[in-house]
């Protein structure tokens, strides 16, 4: 649901999104009787920050989502769950890291010299790049078809998920170490577009590798995950 559309009515909006009645709430805005009335109208009327409360709106709309979207993938058998993650994160990642790559290669030749930390960015992306394309092989070939019959392979399962979730793990620590090199994705202020563009493609790429690792260490693997036992 788009908020911020005109003739959204604040009844429509609440019967969509529940929360939304505590988000008006707080703002005195009546969401019984004047549930009729337009959000938009009533914003302005009563000189409430229009942006404030969309971004409230949205974040909890957001929120939902995200909460609908873990208990399906909850509930779906390892063998979906792997299709899934494949299907999503695998082929994303197959189209981003030689995207990227290329573009940290054309960035590193243009502003290397006066932003030398772009050194340390590329190869530590390199690393990352690499580990990751062995370890998408090794779920792909190795782990996901042994789910197609996990009763004959627990054992081949476990075995495989101590490698994987260590490899998670380095590639976090990849991560965490290119957020760092980046000063957290900052864009200096003397750039072209192709680093802005370099920037934001690696932290999206971030935050969908830890999307991807989250679904993998704590719905499919989380029976094996041998950690902290
Ligand atoms: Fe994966
Ligand atoms: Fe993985």
């Amino acid at each position: 649901m788009n908020f911020r559309e005109k003739n959204i009515t604040i009844g429509s909006v609440v019967a969509e999104l529940p929360k939304a009645s505590k988000i008006f709430g707080g703002y005195g805005i009546d969401f019984c009787c004047g549930g009729h009335r337009n959000l938009d109208a009533v914003i302005r009327e009563q000189g409430i920050p229009a942006e404030e409360i969309y971004q409230a709106l949205e974040e909890a709309q957001r929120e939902r989502e995200d909460s609908y979207r873990d208990i399906s993938l909850n509930s779906m058998s390892p063998t979906a769950l792997s299709t899934y993650i494949e299907d999503r994160h695998h082929s994303y990642l197959r189209e981003a890291l030689p995207e990227i790559a290329d573009l940290l290669s054309t960035i590193l030749r243009v502003h290397g010299s006066k932003h030398k930390e772009l050194f340390e960015v590329y190869r530590l992306y390199g690393m990352l790049k690499s580990d990751l394309e062995q370890h998408l092989l090794r779920e792909e070939t190795m782990l996901f078809p042994a789910f197609e019959n996990e009763a004959d392979h627990r054992e081949e399962i476990s075995e495989l998920s101590a490698i994987i979730i260590g490899e998670h793990e380095a590639a976090g620590e990849v991560l965490e170490k290119l957020r760092h090199a980046t000063g957290h994705y900052h864009i200096p202020e003397d750039v072209c577009g192709t680093f802005r563009k370099t920037y934001e493609l690696l932290e999206e790429l971030e935050q969908d590798l830890h999307e991807h690792i989250h679904l993998e260490n704590n719905i499919l693997l989380k029976q094996y995950d041998t950690r902290g036992n």
